[in-house]
């Protein structure tokens, strides 16, 4: 079976490629030069040639605090990207898995978000990651509409590469510990998305790996298991300045993913440890 991978080289993508291909799928691999999702024309042209039966959209604009400044870039990759793929799929009867975020959520709710419960974003990305997720389900029955959060993953500048980046430093990090989230493995999270498209069960899905934490606690724990002796400060989101606003809880709720799957991801912690020794090794 073909699938269409966009964004094939960013951080989730490199490692949905390797997981399709692991699985035995035709993989098209799609970097930003390839098949600049931001182009229908293209978008219309690309699919029409390779005429996959699935495309996975790990194509983003990413950079959180830069999307408040260039706000039209980021709706444009993250909003009107989603929607001509959606269009595309249409045309050819196939279906689109699209990558969405837990910073569609307003972070204002003392339990974990359902996939029921109503987005308020707080910040640029957040609204063009909704404006994202709406194209595809107003367009597309055949989607699979996957909410993630905190990736890391090899070949991306995530939290954990920072982290180390910062620890060779050798001066003391402040780290924020008044948000909590779920950070997620870019491998286990491909697993989850190969595994749901062979279902056929169409919908809006949160994968996140399992257990919850603070930024500065992900962060206590990189340095303990690296063994690195790294003077971390815990501030608030008031005292660490970015463009912007951060909403202060976006852990996701799962189900019904396990009711769909069969399982849940690992827990973040362990995922972290597989992450690491790959890192070691690489
Ligand atoms: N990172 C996180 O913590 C996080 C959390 C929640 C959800 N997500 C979502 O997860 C997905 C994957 O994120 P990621 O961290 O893997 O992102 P990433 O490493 O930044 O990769 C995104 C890829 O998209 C490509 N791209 C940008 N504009 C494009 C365009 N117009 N056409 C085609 N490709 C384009 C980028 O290419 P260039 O390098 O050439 O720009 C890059 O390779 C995204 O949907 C993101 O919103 C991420």
């Amino acid at each position: 079976m073909k699938v269409l991978i966009t964004g094939a080289s960013g951080m989730l993508g490199t490692d949905m490629v390797a997981e399709f291909h692991r699985r035995g799928f035709a993989v098209a691999a799609m970097d930003r030069n390839s098949l600049d999702i931001t182009v229908l024309e293209q978008v219309r042209r690309v699919v029409g040639d390779i005429s996959p039966r699935i495309i996975v959209n790990c194509a983003a604009y990413t950079d959180v605090d830069k999307a408040e400044s260039e706000p039209f870039k980021a709706y444009l990759v993250n909003g009107l990207g989603p929607r001509n793929l959606a269009l595309a799929c249409a045309e050819i009867g196939a279906s689109l898995v699209q990558i969405s975020s837990d910073y569609v959520f307003d972070g204002r709710l003392n339990r974990p978000w359902g996939v029921y419960d109503y987005p308020r974003p707080q910040n640029v990305y957040g609204a063009s990651k909704l404006w994202g997720e709406r194209a595809v389900l107003d367009l597309l029955k055949s989607s699979y509409l996957i909410r993630t959060s905190w990736l890391f993953g090899l070949g991306g500048k995530n939290f954990v590469f920072k982290m180390l980046a910062l620890g060779r430093s050798g001066k003391p990090i402040k780290v924020v510990n008044d948000q909590f989230g779920r950070p997620t493995y870019t491998e286990d999270l491909a697993r989850a998305v190969a595994d749901l498209v062979q279902t056929r069960c169409y919908g809006v899905y949160h994968v996140t790996n399992q257990n919850l934490t603070t930024w500065f606690k992900f962060a206590e724990l990189i340095f303990i298991k690296c063994c690195q002796d790294v003077e971390l400060i815990p501030c608030s989101t008031r005292d660490f300045k970015c463009n912007a606003r951060r909403p202060g809880y976006t852990v996701l709720d799962p189900f019904p993913l396990q009711e769909t799957i069969g399982y849940l991801l690992p827990r973040w912690e362990d995922a972290l440890d597989r992450y690491l020794a790959k890192i070691r090794g690489a």
